[in-house]
């Protein structure tokens, strides 16, 4: 492996929370969250004890792809306030002892960025990648006076970047070389937006579609090489800021120079079973097109962890000290934890496995109170990409409070970015907060006992003692951990656990050499 710089000795201890900035927190009342919203609610984010935020992107855009399609790259989009409004919030939350990174969409503009807009008449730009007249499938036609059609990386709006083609062919001119000129200026474009951005004091950026620099790039070696030559970069002139990546190939992803990577829905050839295992798509069904397989987090006990448990033992094995797996309870792009054949009821248990497994956990807004995923809303910049796939869902607002909008904006209800869970019973931070037995509590407990506890940080060991229901392992030959995400009671035989010492549990019996788990139960203990 080419050998970096260690990561930020910070990042081991990181506990993400995505912020997606339209629904979190609205402080002027035109219905859509924004940058002093966040800062409003800083106090919250630090005593949860989350001491990393990401935001998905917050730049100029006309927002097509809720903000994946970026026009300018280094200016905020007004609707979030001003590039000062985001420098106080990350001042300030710096002062919380809690680090900001932004989205990088490494791989496209919008059809509306100036670099577009200029390629759209300019036959001799190579900034995007054209072909001809009669070009093949996937390209979009010019809107412009340039002829011929160019190659959207996502959306017809979002056109890919050119870095070049891993494989490169006489007959077909489009498929240029990495080392040609566009590729080249483009990846020094994104230096001087990393460079921008961390010397405002951001820490670091969630990299969209990393994998899809390059095209037709077998192994992906030639993106990998792009990554590596910029981490090089990165490790020179900022070596306190990170890279994660939106790739899922941990094993691809962190060798190319990435910090951490994310286990996703999608990627590489554990094909994301990693958290196919535990998640599945928004719709009320497990998500045919992406998931086979039974979710471990299904209240009828259907699944197992093993695909996990397999795929993050592949991975990290790989990793060794170079880099980190990203957990993450949900996110922009798929179910919240609480949806389909998951239930409010599992909710503590699969916080005490993502809190306690070595992998880096990142916490989706709103998951911390058992937000609800909700089907069947009508699109809204680009959220639905299919009858089966509609990610509005998990984009809901942020829920605070009793008050109007549940405290997230005081805009006329129909105002709201998205429609609020309309159920009486929705899920609020503030009565959580009046409620030390709430998720909102427990959350809290877990990440302060993972805090206090190096072992059960992504350096200890684990040992897997029960893969099934209920799941068992130990961390730092120390920790006993027990899940059981179904409805129905569980067991298992396990010799080394009497005695142990309950640090938070729920519904489990360690008795005679067998561990029982009440139906949604889940422990901590210290082992004597
Ligand atoms: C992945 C992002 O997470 C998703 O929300 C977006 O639509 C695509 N990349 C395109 O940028
Ligand atoms: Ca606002």
């Amino acid at each position: 492996m080419t050998s970096f710089r260690p990561a930020p000795a910070w990042l081991a201890d990181a506990v993400f929370y995505q912020i997606y900035p339209q629904s979190f927190a609205d402080s002027n009342g035109d219905g859509i969250g924004d940058f002093d919203g966040i800062t409003a609610h800083l106090d919250h984010l630090a005593w949860l004890g989350v001491n990393t935020v990401w935001l998905n992107p917050c730049f100029v855009s006309p927002f097509g792809d809720a903000g994946y399609d970026v026009a300018d790259y280094l200016d905020v989009a007004p609707r979030y306030g001003s590039s000062d409004d985001l420098a106080r919030l990350v001042d300030e939350a710096g002062r919380h002892g809690i680090r900001v990174l932004l989205d990088l969409v490494a791989g496209h503009t919008s059809d509306q960025h100036p670099w577009f807009r200029a390629a759209m008449d300019d036959p001799a730009d190579d900034r995007y990648i054209w072909a001809p007249e009669g070009s093949p499938d996937g390209f979009v036609p010019s809107p412009g006076t340039r002829p011929g059609a160019y190659l959207p990386n996502f959306f017809a709006f979002q056109p890919a970047l050119n870095f070049g083609y891993g494989r490169t062919h006489p007959a077909e001119p489009w498929r240029g070389p990495v080392d040609s000129e566009g590729p080249r200026a483009n990846r020094a474009e994104l230096r001087r937006v990393m460079d921008h951005w961390l010397g405002l004091g951001l820490s670091g950026f969630r990299v969209d579609m990393a994998a899809s620099l390059v095209k037709d790039d077998p192994g992906k070696k030639e993106t990998a090489a792009i990554w590596t030559e910029l981490r090089h970069w990165l490790d020179g002139t900022h070596p306190d800021a990170v890279l994660l990546s939106e790739w899922g190939e941990p094993e691809v992803s962190v060798p190319a120079g990435f910090h951490a990577d994310f286990f996703l829905q999608f990627g590489g050839p554990t094909d994301g079973l990693a958290l196919r295992s535990l998640w599945s798509n928004g719709e009320g069904t497990v998500n045919e097109a992406w998931d086979p397989l039974d979710c471990f987090f299904d209240a009828e006990g259907r699944g197992s962890p093993r695909p996990f448990v397999e795929a993050w033992r592949g991975a990290a094995s790989t990793l060794g000290e170079d880099g980190f797996i990203a957990l993450p309870t949900s996110n922009h792009d798929f179910s919240r934890l609480n949806c389909g054949p998951r239930t409010a009821g599992q909710l503590p248990a699969a916080f005490a496995f993502q809190l306690t497994w070595p992998t880096l956990p990142a916490i989706y807004y709103g998951d911390e109170i058992g937000m609800r995923h909700l089907p069947g809303l009508p699109g809204k910049e680009g959220s639905v990409l299919g009858p089966r796939y509609n990610r509005a869902g998990s984009r809901t607002p942020m829920q605070w409070d009793a008050g109007p909008n549940a405290g997230f904006s005081t805009a006329p209800a129909d105002r709201l970015y998205l429609p609020l869970d309309p159920s009486p019973d929705r899920p609020t931070v503030a009565a959580q907060l009046a409620d030390d037995t709430s998720l909102l509590h427990l959350v809290r407990r877990l990440i302060a006992l993972r805090a206090g506890t190096p072992e059960l940080g992504p350096g200890g060991s684990v040992e897997v003692v029960h893969a099934g229901y209920p799941f068992v392992y130990v961390r730092g030959g120390r920790y006993l951990v027990v899940v059981n995400p179904r409805r129905e009671q569980a067991s298992c035989r396990y010799d080394g656990a009497e005695g142990g010492r309950p640090l938070e549990a729920t519904g489990i019996r360690i008795d005679a050499g067998t561990i029982s788990a009440r139906g949604f139960g889940y422990g901590i203990f210290e082992l004597a």
